[in-house]
């Protein structure tokens, strides 16, 4: 751009004069922009989500998610290095069960044996530097896809009955090696449950990454396709109400969010992400501890679909929507775009 020429603009008097204040000086060039640049996005700042499935089979695409990809351990393994090599330092583990080993109190999560804690060992073995984040709920078990066992009736979920049993498989996990257990689950108490819990089992190192302020959102569909809870609901818009919080309500979400660090969350997470951000900035105020956002599947599936059609540049929105989530006041960002980002990131 042309400088423009002070001498041509319009004079009010040598005694009064006000220069145009011009806030544009800071944006003319690259150089500049980079200089006072305010936030910034690194692989550090990511965590994988990534899915992994029983057998040997090849990686099995998620088709409301274009490049996620349910992984056999072998290719989680071979996965995770890659990531390494990227600078990523975390990944969050959601396995895909078999739809014959769930059942109404999703008794699967309690195996020793079961897919996730076979995948958290051979990591553990693999590539012992990364962080693994493992989530606590019982939704990839139980066959009504929710979170939780339900109550006598049926038509709740049982908080406390829940609680123990989270505290048990937090234990588990714990055992196998994982570094965060992450509950996202929203009963009432677990924090403070799982806390004391692996604190007694003699893992105090393990830490907890609580979903504190985790929203009932329409934008988790694409996840529930690809870890079958949709599928064992019947519904992908399963109606988890009762638990997760009201997307209307902003002073709820803080004040929840501030009970886990009470009970002795380690990190706090806001979910979703993109459209949560005041909840985020908020936190960010209310709280000193690390936060992380999850910018969930719908939120991945709608900038894939719109790029799709050529109605928005993919990697330009992706860097976007991630800064944006960064600048709003999350440290740590969990996204199906880490991979994506952190190589593009390395390539320039
Ligand atoms: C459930 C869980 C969900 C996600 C992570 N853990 C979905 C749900 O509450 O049904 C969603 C993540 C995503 O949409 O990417 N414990």
């Amino acid at each position: 751009m042309g400088s423009v020429n002070n001498a041509s603009l319009p004079v009010t008097g040598a005694a009064s004069f006000s220069p145009i204040l011009r806030p544009r000086r800071i944006r003319r060039t690259s150089a500049i922009r980079e200089m006072v640049q305010e936030t910034r996005l690194t692989a550090a700042d990511l965590i994988a989500p990534l899915f992994v499935k029983e057998g040997d089979g090849a990686p099995e695409p998620v088709g409301s998610m274009p490049g996620v990809c349910r992984l056999s351990l072998d290719a989680l393994v071979a996965e995770c290095r890659e990531l390494v090599a990227l600078g990523i330092h975390g990944i969050a583990l959601f396995p895909v069960t078999p739809p014959a080993l769930k059942n109404p109190r999703g008794s699967e999560a309690l195996n020793p044996e079961c897919l996730v804690l076979r995948a958290v060992r051979a990591l553990k073995a693999a590539v012992p530097q990364l962080m693994i984040f493992t989530d606590i709920a019982l939704d990839p078990y139980t066959n009504h896809g929710h979170d939780g066992v339900l109550t006598p009736t049926g038509d709740d979920v049982d908080n406390d009955a829940t609680v123990a049993i989270l505290a048990e498989m937090a234990v588990l996990h714990a055992a196998a090696g994982t570094d965060f257990v992450a509950p996202s689950d929203m009963m009432d108490g677990r924090v403070a449950a799982l806390r004391s819990a692996l604190d007694g089992a003699a893992y105090p190192h393990v830490g907890i990454l609580a979903y504190s302020a985790k929203f009932a959102s329409a934008y988790y569909g694409p996840f529930r396709e690809a870890v079958g809870s949709a599928a064992a609901a019947g519904t992908s818009l399963l109606d988890k109400r009762t638990y997760q919080l009201n997307p209307a309500n902003r002073r709820e979400a803080i004040a929840d969010a501030l009970l886990d660090e009470a009970e002795g969350a380690d990190l706090l997470m806001v979910k979703p992400a993109g459209p949560y951000l005041d909840i985020l900035r908020e936190l960010r105020d209310a709280s000193s501890l690390p936060l992380a956002a999850y910018q969930v599947s719908g939120e991945y599936a709608q900038i894939h679909a719109a790029a799709e059609r050529g109605w928005l540049d993919l990697r330009k929105t992706r860097d976007e929507s991630l800064l944006a989530i960064r600048r709003a006041g999350a440290d740590l960002i969990l996204t199906y775009f880490a991979k994506s980002f952190a190589a593009d990131l390395r390539r320039g």
